[in-house]
C-alpha cells in the first residue's frame, strides 16, 4: 500500500469532484488530489501477460517510480502517457530489466511475465530481453547491412548459422536467413521498400525506414512482449502514421506497450492508457475511451485537456 492511498474520513463517499474542489494546486499545476486504488484498478478478461505489484524505483534519492501496480493484457497495445520526469520511461525499462543496466537504479517490487517473476536470482537476461523486446525512441540501427541488423539477434543466440564451420557441419542456415529477413521485414511493413537493397548499409535509410527495420529487428528474435519508447516522436507525420498503423498489426500477434507523449496518438493506437503524474505515480488506468472521454481524476482529465505538464 502507497502512502497515496485514499484513506476515507468522512462518513459519506466523496466524489472526485468535490476531492478536487476542496484541494489547491501544485507549482507544476496539478491539482493536488489523493490517488484512489479503484482508479488503478484495470479489469480484463484473462490472465495478464505482465503483472507489476508494487514497484518503486530509486536513483540515488530520487523516488523516481513509487509503489506501482498494473496488469498487462496480451494481444493489445498499452499507451503509457504523463507529463516528462513522471518515470514511463523507468517503468518500461523495469519490465526487461533494462534498468538494471543504471548504477544508481535500485528496484523493489515484482514484475510478471506469464506468471513468471523476472526479478529473481538465476533469471537469464538475455533469453528475458529476448520475450521481452524493445525499441527507442531514436532509430538506433547497427552500421551494417539491412540483412545483417536482421539476423544478428538470432545468430547471438544461436538460432541462425551460416558461418563456414556451419557449412563444413553439414547446418547451414542460408534459406532460414532469407525467410526470416524477408518474414521480419514484411512485418514490420518495410520489405516493399527494401527488397532490393538488402545489403546496403542501413545507415542509407531514412528515420521512419530505420525506425521500421529496428521494429523488424526486434520481431526476429520472436519476442512475446515489445516494448516502445516514444518509437514515433523523432518522425515526420507521414512516417509516424505508419509506425502507428504497424503498432495496431503487431497487436495481433504482440503484447505492446508503448511510450507516447502524443495524446491523439495514444488515442489512435492504444486499447487502454495508463496515467502517471508527476512525483512516480500511477494515476489511472483504464480503457482507453474512458480515460480520454470521462476520466476519474481530475489531475487526468486537467493533464490531458492541456491545463498542466
Ligand atoms: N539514469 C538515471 N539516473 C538518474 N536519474 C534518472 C535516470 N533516469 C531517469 N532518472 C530520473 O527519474 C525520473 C523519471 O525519469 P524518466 O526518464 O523515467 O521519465 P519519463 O516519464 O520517461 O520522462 P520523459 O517524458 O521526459 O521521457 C526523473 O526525475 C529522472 O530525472
Ligand atoms: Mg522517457
Amino acid at each position: 500500500m502507497s502512502e497515496t492511498d485514499f484513506t476515507q474520513t468522512d462518513t459519506d463517499e466523496p466524489t472526485p469532484e468535490t476531492d478536487a474542489a476542496a484541494e489547491s494546486e501544485t507549482t507544476a499545476g496539478e491539482t493536488d488530489e489523493r490517488v484512489r486504488e479503484e482508479w488503478r484498478e484495470y479489469e480484463f478478461a484473462g490472465e495478464p501477460k505482465l503483472s507489476v505489484e508494487d514497484l518503486d524505483v530509486h536513483y540515488g534519492d530520487d523516488h523516481a517510480l513509487k509503489g506501482v501496480s498494473m496488469d498487462i493484457p496480451e494481444e493489445s497495445v498499452t499507451a503509457l502517457i504523463g507529463p516528462s520526469g513522471c518515470g514511463k520511461s523507468t517503468f518500461l525499462r523495469c519490465l526487461n530489466r533494462m534498468n538494471d543496466r543504471i548504477k544508481a537504479a535500485s528496484i523493489d517490487g515484482s514484475v510478471e511475465l506469464g506468471g513468471e517473476e523476472i526479478y529473481q536470482d538465476g533469471v537469464d537476461l538475455v533469453e528475458l530481453r529476448k520475450r521481452v523486446g524493445m525499441v527507442f525512441q531514436a532509430p538506433n540501427p547497427f552500421p551494417k547491412s539491412i540483412r545483417d541488423n536482421i539476423s544478428y539477434g538470432p545468430r547471438k543466440h544461436g538460432d541462425l548459422d551460416t558461418g563456414l564451420v556451419a557449412r563444413v557441419l553439414g547446418r547451414d542456415d542460408t534459406d532460414e536467413e532469407r525467410e526470416l529477413v524477408e518474414q521480419s521485414l514484411r512485418q514490420a511493413a518495410l520489405w516493399d521498400e527494401v527488397e532490393d537493397r538488402l545489403d546496403d548499409n542501413a545507415l542509407g535509410l531514412s528515420g521512419g525506414q530505420q525506425q521500421r527495420l529496428c521494429i523488424a529487428r526486434c520481431l526476429a528474435v520472436g519476442p512475446e512482449v515489445i516494448l516502445m519508447d516514444e518509437p514515433a516522436s523523432a518522425l515526420d507525420p507521414v512516417a509516424t502514421s505508419k509506425i502507428e498503423d504497424l503498432i495496431e498489426d503487431l497487436a495481433e500477434d504482440y503484447t505492446v506497450v508503448v511510450v507516447t507523449h502524443s495524446m491523439q496518438q495514444a488515442a489512435r493506437i492504444s486499447d487502454q492508457t495508463a496515467v502517471f503524474l508527476t512525483g512516480g505515480e500511477l494515476v489511472e488506468y483504464d480503457d482507453t475511451d474512458k480515460i480520454f472521454e470521462n476520466p476519474e481524476s481530475q489531475r487526468v482529465e486537467d493533464y490531458i485537456t492541456g491545463k498542466f505538464g
